[in-house]
Parts: structure tokens; sequence; C-alpha cells
């Protein structure tokens, strides 16, 4: 089976994209039915960013983020959307098949306008690029977020009009809804998210991680007083990285023998500890950047010549198949 996803490079992955749905993400190539395509949508990012350097630092950071988690290039393919000029050119060809009415309705784009935000045609057209991004590669199954889904009904929608209209050339695809692990709070308690300013990167310099798990916000109880896990922040991560003595430590906490100081710095070990394997891959890949270049332009290459011989049936069907005039 054929699964393809896209992740945006807008921003430095934190621990709520981790445990939301980058593990999972990963996860699916270790499934030996599974082929799986997996590129940083870093042209969806132009639709906020301006500033080229940071641009190209997101874009950079994404990728050897994504490959320190894992991604195997050896097991499934790696690209950057921007190396496939191919997408944009069915971009345009497919924005002529979609109905302003479709893309009116997007909740993304409904979100966008009524916190009045500044909405841009690229932001308008955002879901019509990310069909191209899904048609081009005959993707069967798109693992997304909830919020992604109706993006990826759409480019059904549009595959199936083309299909109709042109005769038969995309492969129809479904979104698989990728599950709902819990909301991962943030620093100050409430959901984890670069809008809030309340996010752990994942891969933190360890100052700023101890500082940063120190600084989670906390109820004020005096010392020797019985905690209450429930409602702890701390205890919520411990929870989350699996702490292997959980249960010893609720009781530490309704009994009174741990005090939020202590159970932070051991927090702070167990996170540290969870993603040494990925840091350790990561610094190799920071120090090896010729490697991680070869990694794009092999991933590059082959994703293009699908994605060519994709556009040019297209582009056959649409009447551009290039013959001279009589
Ligand atoms: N819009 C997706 C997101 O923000 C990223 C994305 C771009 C994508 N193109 C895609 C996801 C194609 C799946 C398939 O998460």
């Amino acid at each position: 089976m054929r699964i393809l996803t896209g992740m945006q490079s807008s921003g430095i992955p934190h621990i709520g994209n981790y445990f939301g749905m980058m593990r999972q993400t990963i996860e699916l190539q270790d499934y030996p039915d599974n082929e799986c395509f997996y590129f940083i949508a870093d042209l969806h990012a132009f639709t906020t960013q301006r500033n080229p350097e940071e641009f190209r630092a997101h874009q950079e950071r994404c990728v050897i983020d994504w490959l320190a988690l894992g991604i195997d290039p050896k097991k499934s393919l790696f690209y950057r959307q921007s190396d496939i000029r191919a997408h944009t050119e069915l971009t345009w060809l497919l924005l002529c098949q979609a109905n302003m009415g479709l893309l009116q309705r997007a909740h993304s784009y409904k979100d966008k306008l009524a916190r009045k935000i500044e909405a841009n045609a690229g932001l308008f057209t955002y879901p019509v690029l990310m069909a191209a991004d899904i048609l081009l590669y005959d993707a069967e199954v798109i693992p997304v977020g909830k919020d992604q889904k109706q993006h990826v009904e759409m480019a059904r929608d549009i595959a199936q009009k083309f299909n109709h209209q042109f005769g038969e050339v995309f492969t129809l695809p479904k979104p698989r809804i990728l599950k709902d692990v819990q909301t991962i709070p943030g620093l100050d308690g409430q959901k984890m998210s670069k809008s809030y300013g309340n996010t752990i990167d994942i891969f933190e310099d360890e100052t700023v991680l101890r500082k940063k798990v120190m600084s989670i916000q906390t109820a004020s109880v005096p010392l020797g007083e019985p905690l209450d896990p429930s409602g702890c922040t701390v205890f919520a991560f411990h929870k989350l990285f699996g702490n292997p003595n959980l249960k010893k430590l609720e009781q530490q906490y309704k009994n009174g023998e741990i005090g939020y100081g202590d159970s932070k710095k051991q927090l702070f070990e167990l996170i540290w500890e969870y993603f040494r394997e990925a840091r350790e891959r990561r610094e190799k890949l920071l120090l090896n950047k010729k490697c991680v270049q070869e990694i794009l332009e092999q991933g590059a290459q082959k994703a293009n010549t699908i994605a060519e011989k994709k556009l040019s049936e297209v582009r056959k069907k649409m009447g551009l198949d290039g013959k001279h005039l009589a």
C-alpha cells in the first residue's frame, strides 16, 4: 500500500508534534506492506513565512529532525517538496479544475478568516497544492491529523472530477486519521502549541531543556504535603514519556514524599534519556551535512521520476502533448 504524507516546515518540531503525529507517522515505515513517501512541505510554508534565512533554517531543521527521529531513507522515500517542480505545475492544472466554492468551504481557510488573519491567495489555494502533492504519486492512504482530513477529501474530489473530465489518471486517495493521543500539555498546562509560546522542542539544548522542565507550572503546595498527580502537568509528562516507576511516583505524590522540584528533576532525566538515540543520530547528521544532502538528492531523483511520469500523463490528457502543428 502506498502511503504518503507531508510535514510542513513552518516551525521547529516540539514534543506536542512528536506525540501528536511524528511518532505514529514514522512507525508506518516498519510495516512490510507499506511503501512510505515522506516529504517536507516547504512550499506550503511560504503561505506564512517571509524571511528567507528563517525559511531556510526551518527547512533544514525539519529535514534533520525527521531523519534523526527515525525516517529511514532505505525503507522510505524522503524528499523536499520544492525539489520536485512537478508539484507546482500540477497545482496550476488542478486549480483550473477546483471550484471556488470547494476552496471557500475549507475549514482551515474559514478559520483564518474568522480570526481576521490576512489570507494570501497561497493560503486560499493551499489544498490544491496539497492535492498535487498527493496525486502525483498515486498515493492511496494519507495519514494526517484530523485538521487535515478535509484537505485530503478535497484532493479526492479534485481527482475524481479530473478523471471524469479527462479520463482515468489519478488514484483516489483516502485520509487515515492519526489517533488523537491525549492532548499534550505545554509548560503552562495549556495545550502545547507554538502560538502559546509554551513548547519544549524535541532537540532542546541540555541547559535549556533543564530550565524549561524546571519552569513547568505547578500548584503551590508546601514541601511534605501530598500532591495531586491527576492535575499535575509534571506528572502528565512522566506518564507520556513512559516513566517505568510511575506507580511508585504516584504513591510518593499522594504520600507527600516528593516535591515538584524533585519530580521535575526526574522528568528532565527521563526526557533526556528518551531522545538520547535520536539526539546521537542528529549530532552525526549535523556533522555530516553532505550525507544529508545526498539523502535529499537521492530522494529527489526518485520522486522526480515518479512525479514527471504522472505529470506527462496529465498533460497529454489535457491536450498538452507537445505535438507540432500540422
Ligand atoms: N498540510 C499538511 C499539514 O499542515 C502538510 C501537507 C502538505 C500534507 N502536503 C501534504 C500532508 C500532503 C499530507 C499530504 O500538516
